[in-house]
């Protein structure tokens, strides 16, 4: 079974959240189901670098990508078998993937990842230049959308399966309609049962609707995708498309999160460390809490911000990396300045993100919707006890410390519901009550410790469902 994975990011060699973390792992998940993956990403600079140390080699050639030239690369690097878009008009430039230096969306957001669709349909449709052709695409968010539709249009019959992911229904792709016909997209798809979204394209939903399988990343965020409070807009085309939409759970690449330690007792030699890197005081009496997040109103730091005193007060302490919106850094940073027992961060810092999850007793997740999260998912591994909002992929990973689940000595974290100030200080109570009981509170990062977050199951789902598309390829 061969597949093509299609993504704008992807971990080791660029990476602005989950997405990258999951389109990275697949492959080595999915190799012992049988499973070839080759993954397409665009040539951003950082990608084009670890190319030529890699020695790629052209297998297609575009003439004209929306503006310019392009070509595809095809090597190995950072363990995955990458086939990388190189086309210099979009994607050779410096800063942030997604956002100008304005902290706006690159203009041309639409033509960028119309590009990586075009592409990825051609190879479907008609294979690389040595012969390589995929039995199935699996793309990722809205960046790979168009493919789908765009193999349908032009290469009707092609044969070649087609899966959506969605890891996050906010980010829609939308593409002003005057755009049409410039995104080469079929002008018969401009009506709400296609990809027309008030008035608008949205490459999601060409996806979900021309797709023939639509999964997301977690079981209950599947569920939550159908009602109008999640769904964003998008509810009810895949409501018409609920036979199809699947929940598979993200898995954790077990190689690459790998606590340093054995049982909970390693943690303190990297508790230390991480008290002495944020410059936090060494002897508060309440639990270390961490945070590695984007700053955006989807991952609630704003409720966490109001319900802080609680922790504080009890003796608790905050350490916080994350970037995103600029008035919620402000906020923060002012939070730090006024508080000994608050440290933050702004920025991106794969290292530091890791001491934050080694070191922390608690890992805090108060999102008010998270398709699947992975931190969480790395604080269970390491011991370091999660706090999450009730929602998506939060509630089907974490075992709550209720009295029922602490009595059948099977809890693993704490659940907020609602995500709100008043909630999220009573899960502060409860967190420092149980720290507080040395028994309780080394059973809970011993469950969670044990909890299993790899792949295995998912990558057997995926497998499944791959198979099911697409039952002759083996
Ligand atoms: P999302 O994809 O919505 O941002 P996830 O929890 O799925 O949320 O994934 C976030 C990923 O990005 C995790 O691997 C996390 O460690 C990483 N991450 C988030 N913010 C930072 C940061 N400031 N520095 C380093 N890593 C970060
Ligand atoms: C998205 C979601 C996050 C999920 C990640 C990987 O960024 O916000 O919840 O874990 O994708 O699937």
């Amino acid at each position: 079974m061969r597949v093509l994975s299609v993504a704008s990011e992807c971990v080791p060699l660029v990476k602005t959240g989950g997405l990258a973390d999951v389109a990275g792992a697949l492959p080595g998940a999915l190799a012992p189901q049988g499973v070839a993956m080759r993954t397409l990403i665009p040539g951003y600079p950082a990608v084009m670098a670890a190319l030529k140390r890699a020695g790629a080699r052209a297998v297609l050639a575009e003439a004209d990508l929306f503006g310019g030239p392009g070509r595809v690369l095809a090597a190995r690097a950072g363990g995955l078998d990458l086939l990388v878009l190189e086309a210099p008009h979009l994607f050779d430039r410096e800063g942030s993937i997604y956002l100008g230096p304005d902290g706006r969306d690159w203009p041309d957001n639409a033509e960028r990842f119309a590009a990586l669709c075009w592409v990825a349909a051609r190879i479907a449709g008609e294979g690389l230049d040595d012969g390589w052709r995929p039995d199935l695409l699996h793309c990722h968010d809205w960046q790979a959308g168009f493919a789908p539709t765009y193999l349908r249009a032009r290469y009707p019959g092609a044969g070649v399966g087609t899966v959506i992911t969605i890891h996050n229904v906010a980010f829609q792709g939308l593409v002003p309609a005057g755009k049409l016909s410039a995104l080469r997209l079929p002008p018969g798809g401009m009506t709400p049962d296609g990809f027309e979204f008030w008035g608008q394209i949205s490459a999601l939903k060409a996806a979900i609707v021309d797709a023939d399988r639509i999964t997301t990343v977690s079981p209950t965020y599947a569920g939550e995708l159908l009602r109008p409070e999640f769904g964003m807009g998008m509810e009810g085309i895949l409501r018409r498309r609920q036979a199809d939409l699947v929940g598979i759970l993200n898995g954790v690449d077990l190689d690459a999160w790998s606590p340093p330690y054995r049982t909970p007792a390693g943690k303190s030699r990297f508790r230390k460390r991480l008290i002495a890197e944020m410059g936090l005081g060494g002897d508060a009496p309440g639990p270390l809490c961490v945070v590695v997040s984007r700053l955006t109103g989807q991952k609630g730091i704003d409720v966490l911000v109001d319900a802080l005193p609680r922790l504080l007060d009890e003796g608790g302490q905050l350490a916080l990396l994350g970037s995103g919106d600029p008035a919620l850094e402000a906020r923060l940073r002012e939070l730090a300045a006024r508080h000994a027992g608050v440290a933050v961060r702004i920025g991106y810092d794969e290292a530091l993100a890791r001491l934050m999850i080694e070191g922390g007793d608690a890992i805090l997740v108060p999102s008010r919707f998270e398709p699947c999260g992975l931190t969480q998912l790395y604080g269970l591994r390491y011991g370091t006890i999660p706090v999450v909002g009730y929602t998506g992929g939060l509630v089907d990973t974490v075992i709550p410390a209720t009295p029922a689940g602490l009595r059948a000595g099977v809890a693993t974290g704490i659940q907020v519901h609602p995500v709100s100030a008043d909630a999220l200080s009573r899960a502060f109570d409860q967190l420092v009550r149980l720290y507080r009981s040395p028994d309780i509170w080394r059973a809970m990062q011993r469950n969670a410790m044990r909890h299993p977050v790899g792949w295995d199951r998912s990558a057997a789902e995926y497998a499944a469902l791959y198979r099911a598309i697409a039952p002759d390829a083996g």
